[in-house]
């Protein structure tokens, strides 16, 4: 692994200008694998563990960040005149081309994986790869086996497409909140398989992508970078479903 000096490293991971990286390194602020280091031009192993006041720092080449979206807010990079998921975090990284991996309605809430790997993100939408997401839903009404059932089977929307099969799991305590399980993306797709049973989506939450929970701590516009392991379960939900070997690399 190559050798960095630390204020160049820390510029990099803090995404600071140089002379703020050296400003902080020299007040003890920085620290190298657990130990303070007050010498901005002391040579560091560039995957070196940094801390900033006291929180890790992570270089990556490519940002994957886990975001608990807001009702209200669109699942898109920019928009002339509605706020949108990146906004949350456009302040913290200024310097990249970030874009959801994956949308969520307006209305909808939870888990949306922002990043600017593109060929990550390809992969976790690709029809073919069917990598699981799940939600957590509340209906107008309470949901039944018969809805249960069709879910398995695979539901046919109003407009004749045939969607895959999915999970619904009844809560036992009220049967009016659901956790559905879905393999594929269509637009509106779960708000459209109730439909069809004459029920409403009143509430709608991704809890979950390809295995990897939402953290439950971030709360609404709340947003943190992947863990290496969430990153490395994503990488290997797209390594089982068949990705070329470069999702399978480890250097994030
Ligand atoms: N299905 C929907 O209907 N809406 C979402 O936001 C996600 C899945």
């Amino acid at each position: 692994m190559a050798q960095m000096r630390l204020d160049k490293l820390l510029a990099q991971a803090a995404e600071l200008p140089r002379s703020k990286a050296r400003r902080e390194i020299l007040a003890g602020r920085v620290t190298v694998d657990g130990v303070v280091c007050r010498q901005p031009d002391q040579k560091v192993e560039s995957d070196a563990a940094l801390g900033l006041a006291g929180r890790p720092l992570c270089w990556q080449q490519q940002i994957y960040l886990m975001v608990d979206k807001p009702a209200g807010l669109l699942s898109a990079s920019r928009d002339a005149s509605c706020r949108t998921v990146v906004d949350l975090v456009r302040d913290q990284y200024p310097r990249r081309a970030l874009f959801p991996a994956g949308r969520l309605d307006k209305d909808s809430t939870g888990f949306v994986l922002l990043t600017d790997d593109g060929p990550l993100a390809h992969a976790l939408l690709s029809p073919k790869h069917h990598v699981e997401k799940v939600y957590r839903v509340t209906l107008d009404c309470p949901a039944t086996e018969e809805m249960r059932r069709g879910f398995a089977q695979g539901v046919t929307l109003v407009d004749g497409q045939r969607m895959l099969p999915a999970g619904l799991e009844i809560d036992s305590e009220d049967p009016a909140g659901v956790t559905v399980t879905l393999h594929q993306g269509v637009y509106h797709q779960i708000k459209r398989m109730f439909g069809v049973y004459g029920a409403g989506v009143v509430t709608l939450r991704r809890v979950a992508i390809g295995g990897v929970a939402l953290d439950p701590t971030l709360g609404p516009g709340g947003s943190r970078p992947l863990t290496a392991a969430e990153l490395a379960r994503l990488r290997g939900v797209l390594g089982e479903l068949g990705e070329p070997a470069d999702f399978a690399r480890q250097d994030g």
